[in-house]
């Protein structure tokens, strides 16, 4: 009789193993658990299934190292204990393409299977922009590589994130902007809901500006890497959902400092973007961080990025807080422009890029 080849791997804590086998999982499925003695070989496998806890600094290690030698392009779906923010920010930094409740149950990971054996997962099937949904993932996946590399201190690998940014920029070409932010605000969240928003809008800000291809694709890049910084924060900082204290606030207004500092590090990446990276929380009269610049100082794209990185924070949504509609948030904008913090043509050119006529 002919051996079924193992395509999912399935990694799970080493005292969940045994519990977890013990399921009726179909026959192609190698469950294995999370060991440092042991490397596994994931070469071969086309799904990659992690069902551990994640609020272990251990097994984020052991996971970190084992899915290192994973090509990011191998669907990588995660399981989380519900209500836990932190496990999912934690799984998105991973690489997660898609979050479910722990323990994952055979119902869940057979709609894992369909999706990834081309019978979309029917929840997949329904949705009416299925291609710019799975962009969302794509650039979700770009971020999990941005945000890994910084963390492990390893290289930035440029041909992911700019593959990443044309995929973006042909899918809000195809259908706008209005699309792409509900379909990131659906299926993504925290801060990669944040950096997918920002890019969005950075994208369609190019787009309706009429820019050149490579400056569409400069401002989209500069999208996706813009709060790379906020890797190095601590998580439980990073996503809480009331007031920072003082102390929280001066950690927080760290990250762009940090994440100039790697993009910097790793050589050859246009100066214009380490600028923006690095002032995206400066405003126009000096009154922004971290090194109060005004006026001259800020570059274009500079403030270009700061204005749709405030307009994508508004639109966030978040379990506290629903996303604010974009007429209010342009007014709120233009209330910004008007006290002499953002440039007025730029606030100007963003409506008419997030509400054509
Ligand atoms: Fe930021
Ligand atoms: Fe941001």
């Amino acid at each position: 009789m002919k051996a079924v080849a193992q395509e999912v791997l399935f990694l799970t804590d080493p005292q969940s193993r045994d519990d977890v086998a013990s399921l009726a999982w179909p026959s192609n499925v190698r469950i294995e658990a999370l060991d440092a003695s042991r490397p596994h070989d994931n070469t071969d496998f086309k799904v990659i299934v992690v069902d551990a806890d994640l609020t272990c600094g251990s097994t984020i290690e052991l996971l970190r190292q084992t899915l290192k030698s994973v090509d990011r392009q191998i669907p990588r779906h995660f399981a989380v204990n519900q209500g836990r923010r932190i496990e999912v920010v934690q799984a998105q930094v991973l690489g997660a393409r898609s979050i479910r409740p722990r323990p994952l149950s055979i119902e869940d990971l057979q709609a894992i299977l369909a999706e990834a054996y081309g019978a979309r997962s029917s929840a997949l099937a329904e949705e009416p922009l299925a291609a710019l949904v799975t962009t969302t993932h794509t650039g979700s996946r770009a971020l999990g590589g941005v945000f890994d590399a910084i963390q492990s201190g390893g290289m930035l690998r440029r041909s992911e994130l700019e593959s990443a940014s044309e995929d973006i920029a042909d899918a809000i070409a195809d259908d706008g902007i209005a699309s792409w932010l509900e379909a990131v605000r659906a299926h993504h969240q925290g801060t990669f809901q944040h950096c997918l928003l920002v890019t969005g809008v950075l994208t369609s800000f190019a787009q309706a500006l009429g820019m050149s291809h490579s400056d569409v694709s400069l401002l989209t890049t500069a999208g996706l890497l813009h709060d790379i910084g906020k890797a190095m924060i601590p998580i439980d900082i990073l996503e809480k959902p009331g007031a920072l204290s003082q102390h929280e606030f001066r950690t927080i207004a760290q990250h762009p400092v940090i994440g100039y500092d790697y993009l910097l590090s790793q050589g050859e990446l246009d100066g214009v973007i380490l600028d923006a990276v690095r002032g995206h929380h400066e405003y126009l009269d000096g009154s922004g961080y971290p090194d109060h610049l005004s006026g001259s100082q800020l570059g274009d794209v500079t403030r270009i990025l700061t204005v749709c990185d405030i307009y994508g924070a508004l639109c966030e949504r978040r379990s506290y807080k629903s996303a604010m509609p974009p007429e209010k948030a342009l007014e709120l904008l233009e209330s910004m422009a008007n006290a002499g913090k953002l440039e007025t043509a730029l606030v100007k050119a963003l409506r008419r890029a997030v509400l054509p006529a």
